[in-house]
């Protein structure tokens, strides 16, 4: 059963999630055979997905956060509306560290970050609640 959101619609999470989780079954993690796929919802309505990509040198990995965010800005967009992860097992993931400072490029504080497990969403956050006090675009004199 998914949990209802008030900016986000039933079926727009329902779409993200089918998404991520398409994507996390073509990640490849040989390695830590931990599968993550997730979804970026960009401000065109449009989805992009991303999965883990491992390496024999295992810092050259990327992460499933990533991936979607490339796609999305290969896409011809910079303004991610809403994200959601899914990883392997019963546990939800939520984003390592360096995947919350790539959103923070991308998303307001306040869109949700979604976070499911194999078989349930998890609990919802926003970016400023994963990354508070966060470094940005601002900084550096950007909007
Ligand atoms: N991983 C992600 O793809 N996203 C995260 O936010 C957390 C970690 C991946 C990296 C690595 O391939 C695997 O999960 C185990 O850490």
């Amino acid at each position: 059963m998914l949990p209802m959101s008030s900016d986000l619609p039933y079926n727009t999470i329902d779409q993200l999630l089918l998404a991520a989780r398409a994507a996390r079954l073509n990640g490849y993690a040989p390695y830590s055979n931990y599968l993550v796929g997730a979804a970026v919802l960009d401000d065109q309505g449009r989805v992009h997905v991303g999965c883990n990509v491992e390496n024999a040198a295992y810092p050259e990995g990327l992460c499933a956060e990533a991936g979607a965010l490339s796609a999305m800005v290969v896409a011809g967009s910079t303004r991610a509306h809403a994200v959601l992860v899914v990883g392997t097992g019963g546990t939800w993931v939520t984003p390592c560290g360096g995947c919350r400072q790539k959103l923070r490029e991308f998303c307001a504080p306040e869109a949700p970050i979604l976070t499911a497990s194999d078989t349930e969403m998890g609990p919802r956050y926003t970016l400023a609640q994963l990354l508070p006090q966060s470094y940005g675009p601002s900084h550096l004199g950007l909007p």
